[in-house]
């Protein structure tokens, strides 16, 4: 296969929700039908054995399982499709959000009876902020939901964009049909229950329509007029539309019993887009120029979205996860990490086949490569083959809830420093060491996160911390146009300048309206809600 080939077959999608739409369900069914998995129930286990319990210190001990589940390669007619979890928690939305950052389409799952909710409405405006191709699939068709006009319209308003129906329902809940393919002209008729394969469904051409009012009754006279109303009303298919995320397919089922679910698989490989160019910035005379990285490309690059403590609390290593953008992976070739241009030293490389950790032969861009180091390598570090250049679009938000971080044991100072610099370069948590000395902040976006770093200190670093309110509410980053200019700037307010994980420097702020007075001062201060990468 030539290299051109190998990357139009790959597919890189996340797949988002708000908890129990039945993400989790689809993502197995998914591994399923494509053989990525034998058996039903791997993919749930998992998910049960993190909900066990209620203490999210328990579920964070279980980190191992996160890390094996969130990055699933299944390979399905001949191409290779990269699935991407999103974590379903609010207050991992940060990582959601760089999740998002490294695939060309996603999956949205809604459930039927709720509709769009709290957190998929944030998912979507990622996505929408990105432009990002979405694949809706409305779930549990065979509960008593809303009528899929109705949730048509709601989708379209939420996501800002027209729906264009591939399937459309026959009833619904207890009296649920099947669906009609709208391609195919035909409806593939429901059955309940978890043991059938798609291609087990029976299906009736449209053309049979007697056949199919008598079976179904007013529920297909129903559907074949709401039908006619939803393709009225809305434009047709036009992939380049999709692609530029101004429409979205949309598709109806229930994973739980296997229904809708190979559609959903064939509309990721018949419409998903393949990798796309990515933006880097690379030095031309010392100025930096922007470059697009196309796919085909033979050089490796690639960018860390995310990095995860290994389980082996004694060997303190880490994987991370890179999204190749371009160029091909074989095992034992030379890779720099473009911040430090030091040799990325890794002590295995993984792909993530079949959800087990695999020893990675070769992979293409749009793949996930997972490196185990020992440090050296920070979320949002470009990896390349030898060109230089940096991946941009990696975004650290300023982090609105903060704490100030006392360690209950002085002696173990060593310790909480190197933990703190780990977990900061993970992205876990953001840290600020205040230029005026004095204990370092942590920074979040969602309260678990203080809960999550205070833990991991303790049970991987030995550092025992307690966590203190403090005044800060916000943060920016800062830059000036001239060093005279952001000297005059700290010199002005040294109390509350800090450095972050990555050494940038950062105003703390006690209220909304301090940015605005300090701005007003210092009107050639440029203040930063979000950084990308150091
Ligand atoms: P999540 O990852 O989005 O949080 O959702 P998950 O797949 O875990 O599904 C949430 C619940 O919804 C599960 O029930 C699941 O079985 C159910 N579910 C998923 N798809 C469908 C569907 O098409 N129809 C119906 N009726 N239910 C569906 P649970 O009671 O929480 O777990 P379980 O004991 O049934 O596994």
């Amino acid at each position: 296969m030539t290299f051109a080939s190998e990357t139009k077959r790959r597919r890189t999608f996340a797949i988002i929700s708000h908890p129990d739409a039945g993400k989790t369900t689809l993502t197995e069914k998914l591994l399923l039908f494509s053989g990525a998995i034998q058996i039903a129930g791997s993919v749930k286990a998992r998910k049960a054995s993190r909900h066990a319990t209620s203490d999210w210190m328990e579920i964070e001990k279980q980190r191992g399982i996160s890390v094996a589940s969130s990055v699933m390669q299944m390979v399905y007619r001949d191409h290779v499709i990269n699935l991407l979890d999103t974590p379903g928690h609010k207050d991992f939305s940060e990582d959601t959000y760089r999740v998002l950052t490294a695939v060309d389409s996603a999956l949205m799952v809604i459930d039927a009876a709720n509709g769009v909710e709290a957190q998929t409405r944030r998912l979507i405006e990622v996505c929408r902020q990105r432009d990002t191709p979405i694949i809706t699939f409305v779930n549990k068709m065979d509960r008593e939901v809303r009528e899929p006009l109705e949730l048509l319209d709601e989708i379209e308003r939420e996501l800002g964009m027209p729906c264009v129906p591939m399937t459309w329902p026959v009833g619904q809940g207890k009296s649920f049909g099947g669906i009609i393919n709208l391609r195919t002209q035909a409806m593939t008729v429901f059955e309940s229950g978890q043991e059938k394969l798609p291609q087990d469904f029976e299906t009736i051409p449209l053309t049979d329509r007697e056949a199919l009012q008598k079976r179904f009754g007013r529920e297909f006279d129903h559907a074949m007029e709401s039908m006619e109303l939803a393709t009225g009303a809305s434009p047709s298919w036009d992939s380049e539309a999709f692609l530029t995320g101004k429409q979205t397919p949309v598709f109806f089922g229930s994973g739980v019993n296997n229904f809708g679910v190979m559609e959903v698989l064939d509309a990721l490989v018949d419409l998903a887009p393949p990798p796309q160019s990515r933006t880097s910035t690379t030095l031309v005379n010392r100025q930096p120029v922007v470059k697009e990285i196309q796919p085909e490309d033979k050089d490796f690059a690639g960018v860390v979205f995310k990095v995860q403590a290994n389980m082996d609390a004694n060997h303190r290593d880490r994987i991370a996860f890179v999204r190749m953008a371009s160029g091909r992976y074989t095992p034992g070739m030379k890779l720099r990490v473009q911040r430090t241009a030091k040799e990325l030293r890794p002590t295995s490389v993984v792909t993530f086949m079949s959800q087990r950790r695999e020893a990675v032969e070769e992979a293409y861009a749009g793949d996930i490569v997972g490196f185990t180091t020992h440090g050296g390598v920070q979320l949002g570090d470009t990896i390349t083959d030898g060109a230089s250049l940096q991946f941009t679009g990696l975004p650290f938000f300023a982090p609105e809830l903060f704490m100030t971080v006392i360690l209950k044991n002085p002696l173990r100072t060593k310790q909480l420093q190197q933990g703190l610099a780990q977990l900061g370069e993970e992205g876990a948590i953001q840290v600020f060491r205040p230029e005026v000395g004095g204990p370092m902040l942590l920074g979040a976006v969602g309260q678990l996160q203080f809960e999550v770093v205070q833990h991991r200190l303790k049970t991987e670093y030995d550092a025992d911390i307690r966590l203190e309110g403090c005044q800060y509410t916000g943060a920016r980053w800062i830059t000036a146009d001239t060093p005279a200019e952001l000297r005059a700037f700290v010199d002005a307010y040294p109390q509350r300048m800090a450095l972050d994980a990555a050494n940038t420097l950062a105003y703390l702020c006690t209220s909304p309206y301090d940015v605005r007075l300090a701005q007003e001062r210092f009107p050639k201060i440029h203040f930063h809600p979000l950084r990308e990468h150091a």
